[in-house]
């Protein structure tokens, strides 16, 4: 018997994955737990995406529909899209075969504000939860739940399922019992009430789930890590993208703008994010907090730097060595780490109170500053939202940051306009490319034309753009933003017919 578990009564649903598999039906919607890779079922989800191929070799449909926290890992999304086996999914993925069937078209995707899954949930327009499939480190003698690496809408899970199905990752160290602050106290209007949450340290829950001990119907032990990929090591373009924004930073203090030790950073998923977060390693800021979403492999080298006080998330996104790293110092680390639900750390009213300081990747900008976070060429998603739209409306200051080409320079970040919007041109006030940095804060639309222009731009770019600007402020039906209606997706098109949006 699992000395994990330690609730006597249930010690008697320890049933093997294939068991706990049977245990889901035929359009069942299953609440899974999971985010950025960590903290997701590993066992489970197999074993049924194997069930639903025999289903189907067998000529029965059979299909769920998958609600998560946000991305998880190949046991789970990969499997069960590979099986067809996936009707419709929420709020956030990043798998790639996942990905391959929302855009061929089979698979349904609602992508959404992370912040708003759980309130959703209990509006109730998505449909009853039939199952919470959800992860966790141990299950307490009073039957209370200890997370593992992510929290995510766990909470609401638990809470809105018929029945659930818990699986004991032995992986997860022990020791992170004591980080997690679950609050109980959010509710939908008229009953709501202000978030007792004013600093990034603050705890106002408590460190377990809560659930029925009666709706658990299946344990299921496993002991694997998690989706741990590595990080690359930060390029020409990411470093130069870090040192325009470090620079900004450091402007923000001198002007008064900013405390010395800035504000709670939030910072987006990806590559170009963990650069910017390695930066300032060697920055000169001290004592920073951050209030985010996922905690990546440069906020760790920052705490363990001493750079960085302390940490608010809801999940970990760590490469193995930083994984490892971790788990093998849990408990230092619990001093410094606060994993909280989703709902929390994106929340809206504390992200506006605090003042996060919101840095995150981008699809592609236009000339006005409107982004998109999410689709290629208008029509392809990549991944989704995510948190980006939490921080970005409701930040102090709101950061986006892109390489300013891609797939090999044939693809301008920055366009005419935009193919796809996520984020007006009021939620964003900043963006950046290795090229340099243009602050809209401020600006009027022909201001952030020629700042986006000037700075932002490849030099293969820039002529295209200032030319199509330059016609635009001539031939424009009005001028507060001149455009041409009939040319501004002109790049987008040129894109899908040669496979270049140059000329
Ligand atoms: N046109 C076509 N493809 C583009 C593109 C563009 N303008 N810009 C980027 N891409 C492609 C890249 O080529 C790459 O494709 P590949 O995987 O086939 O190589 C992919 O998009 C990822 O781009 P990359 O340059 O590696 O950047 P990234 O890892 O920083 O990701 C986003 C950028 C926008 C996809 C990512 O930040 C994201 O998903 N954002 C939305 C969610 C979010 O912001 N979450 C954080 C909130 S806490």
């Amino acid at each position: 018997m699992s000395a994990r578990i330690a609730h006597q009564t249930l010690k008697s649903r320890i049933t093997s994955a294939e068991q706990a598999a049977a245990l889901i039906n035929p359009g069942d919607t299953v609440g899974m737990s999971g985010f950025t890779g960590s903290g997701y079922p590993k066992a489970v989800p197999l074993a049924l995406a194997s069930r639903i191929e025999d289903a189907h070799r067998a000529g029965d449909p059979f299909q769920v529909r998958v609600w998560t926290g946000a991305s998880t890992g190949p046991e789970l999304d990969a499997a069960l899209a590979k099986a067809n086996g996936i009707e419709f999914r929420l709020p956030y993925n990043s798998d790639p075969i996942a990905r391959e069937k929302i855009n061929s078209g089979q698979m349904d995707y609602f992508d959404m504000h992370l912040s708003q899954v759980a309130p959703m949930a209990w509006q109730g327009f998505l449909g009853p939860l039939d199952v919470a499939l959800v992860e966790v480190t141990a299950i307490n003698a009073d039957g209370s739940l200890v997370p593992s690496s992510s929290v995510g809408n766990n909470k609401t899970w638990l809470d809105r399922a018929d029945r659930i199905i818990l699986e004991v990752n032995h992986w997860q160290a022990e020791e992170l019992e004591g980080m997690h602050d679950i609050y109980y106290g959010t509710r939908l209007p008229p009953h709501r009430v202000p978030i007792p949450l004013t600093r990034p340290d603050d705890r106002i829950g408590q460190p377990t789930l809560q659930c029925d001990p009666d709706k658990i119907v299946a344990i299921v032990e496993t002991d694997a890590p998690d989706r741990n990929l590595p990080f690359d090591a930060p390029g020409e373009t990411a470093l130069r993208i870090a040192g325009h924004l470090l620079d900004f930073l450091a402007n923000e203090v001198k002007q008064g703008r900013m405390p010395e030790n800035l504000l709670p950073l939030q910072s987006g998923v990806g590559n170009i994010a963990n650069a910017v977060l390695s930066g300032l390693v060697n920055s000169p800021f001290e004592n920073l907090t951050s209030y985010t979403e996922v905690i990546q492999d440069g906020m760790i080298d920052l705490l363990d730097a001493g750079k960085l006080r302390m940490a608010s998330a809801t999940s970990f996104s760590l490469s193995p060595e930083a994984a490892e790293r971790m788990n093998s110092n849990m408990s230092a680390y619990r001093e410094k780490m606060i994993l909280r639900p989703q709902e929390i750390s994106n929340h809206p009213e504390l992200i506006r109170r605090l003042g996060c300081i919101a840095m995150n990747g981008l699809i592609e900008a236009d000339i006005y500053g409107n982004v998109n976070s999410t689709h290629v060429m208008g029509s392809r998603i990549q991944n989704g939202i995510g948190g980006s739209g939490d921080f970005a409306r409701n930040a102090y200051v709101s950061i986006f940051m892109t390489p300013s080409t891609a797939k090999g320079g044939k693809i301008s970040a920055i366009v005419p306009q935009v193919a796809h919007v996520d984020h007006i041109a009021q939620d964003v006030q900043v963006v950046v490319t290795e090229q340099g940095l243009a602050d809209l804060r401020g600006l009027s639309p022909k201001q952030r034309a020629l700042a986006i222009i000037q700075n932002c731009a490849h030099p293969d770019f820039r002529p295209m753009l200032a030319d199509y600007y330059d016609r635009a402020l001539k031939g424009s039906y009005g001028l507060h933003a001149p455009s041409l209606p009939g040319e501004a997706l002109s790049w987008h098109q040129r894109f899908i017919e040669t496979g270049s949006m140059k000329v």
